[in-house]
């Protein structure tokens, strides 16, 4: 199973309309299961018109189990049933305090309920920018998927934050504890544990000239701390560290290198540390018949594909009327614009990853756009060196459990042999 948190850092950039398709598409080969994080809006059962037995309301205030309230599509959407793998859990019709506002035992209960399920791939719509609720969540480890529109700028610097929020929360976990430090470093004291701390303060508050990233950190632990394992461990969870993101309502390479790349790429650098990866998914046009589906509470996705059968005969397009339909001229044409001069190398990487998914059909139709991101979701969650989605969502202690067993397994970490005392 993967677990695949869909954040964003407004609301409004269509977060809830990518997730359910997103979901949709990847039913179609795999058991999915779509859940409405975003507990207070509720906006999932109003853009998908199923009949909702039970919801996230009977789950954590009934002691229903969670598989008891999935809904599947049913007859009226689905009559020929193509998307039988896919059921979404919807959230509380109405606002409910302690179903907005986990407590903790609720927020275990579900994280449980959670990783109990049985499916493929499980989506979470979870809300909007980043709070005590959202994030544990999400992956310590990557971001899940993130939403940008090049819509709305302020979103981008908000989902930069957020990065850094995951990046660092998942830092302060490991230097939290002196006792759970000295399991793996046994000459590290309350003095190195409290210093590290405040030096990640530092780093996080982005006031201080010398410390303005955890690359700064890093250099500044390597002078002061002797034992190289420890600044091998930090490395090692920064470059381990990735961003998966989808683009929405794209409609030009230009503009979303002006207000989502450029900005994102350039404050991740600056402000957290030059070596995480940042994968691009694909984009999604802007498109007239996404919006319309939500007005219809019919997702595109099975919209289109009941479109389709309905067509009664689809002639095979020449290869021509491929390419136009794929976007290739257009892609020509953008090609020339974009100046990448005065951009770092890891924007032109991003804009050049944007120009080849063009080329290579990202196309600029949504149909297009959903099946890209879905085979590239696919063949990324089956990699090794990827960490695509979560197999279950950790808890603090798991996590930590995990962390340092794989950190063992790292020749340079395990072996060092310097005292950290200074
Ligand atoms: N690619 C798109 N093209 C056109 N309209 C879109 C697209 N994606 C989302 N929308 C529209 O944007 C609005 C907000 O989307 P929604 O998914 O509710 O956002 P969020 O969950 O981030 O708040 C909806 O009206 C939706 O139809
Ligand atoms: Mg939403």
């Amino acid at each position: 199973m993967r677990i695949i948190p869909v954040s964003s850092g407004k609301g409004g950039v269509g977060k809830t309309t990518f997730a359910m398709n997103y979901a949709l598409a990847l039913s179609r080969t795999h058991k999915t299961v779509l859940i409405d994080m975003d507990t207070g809006t509720s906006s999932l059962r109003n853009c998908l018109d199923a009949p909702v037995q039970k919801d996230l309301y009977h789950f954590l205030k009934k002691n229903a189990r969670l598989d008891e309230c999935l809904t599947p599509l049913g007859q009226k959407l689905d009559p020929d049933s193509v998307f039988r793998k896919f059921s979404f859990i919807a959230a509380p019709k109405n606002f409910i305090y302690d179903v907005v506002n986990f407590s903790k035992d609720v927020k275990l209960r579900l994280i449980n309920g959670i990783n109990d399920i049985d499916a493929d791939f499980v989506i979470l719509d979870v809300k909007a920018g980043i709070d005590y609720n959202v994030i544990e969540f999400l992956p310590f480890t990557n971001t899940g998927i993130l939403l940008f529109t090049p819509k709305n700028k302020a979103a981008t610097v908000t989902a930069s934050e957020m990065t850094k929020a995951i990046l660092f929360r998942m830092i302060r976990l490991i230097f939290q504890s002196t006792e759970v430090l000295n399991r793996h470093f046994p000459n590290i004291n309350e003095n190195d544990t409290k210093l590290f701390n405040e030096l990640i303060d530092l780093v996080e508050d982005g006031y201080d000239e010398q410390l303005k990233s955890l690359d700064d950190f890093l250099l500044m632990i390597e002078d002061e701390f002797p034992d190289k394992r420890f600044v091998h461990l930090l490395r090692h969870a920064i470059e381990h560290f990735r961003v998966y993101f989808v683009l929405n309502m794209f409609d030009s390479i230009e503009e979303s290198t002006d207000t989502v790349i450029k900005p994102f790429v350039e404050n991740i650098y600056s402000t957290v540390s030059d070596k995480v990866i940042i994968h691009n998914l694909g984009w999604i046009v802007r498109s007239e018949e996404i919006y319309r589906s939500t007005v219809d509470a019919v997702p595109f996705e099975i919209a289109n594909y009941y479109r389709k059968r309905k067509a009664e005969k689809r002639k095979k397009r020449k290869d021509s009327d491929l390419r136009s339909l794929l976007g290739l001229e257009r892609a020509k044409k953008h090609r020339k614009k974009v100046k990448t001069e005065n951009t770092s190398e890891e924007i032109n990487h991003q804009v050049d990853l944007l120009k080849k998914m063009y080329m290579n059909g990202a196309g600029n139709d949504p149909a297009t756009n959903l099946s890209f991101i879905t085979d590239r979701s696919l063949s990324i969650s089956q990699s090794m060196v990827h960490r695509f989605g979560m197999r279950k969502i950790y808890t603090n202690e798991h996590f930590l459990e995990k962390f340092f067993t794989e950190m063992k397994q790292h020749p340079e970490i395990s072996t060092g042999s310097k005292s950290l005392s200074r």
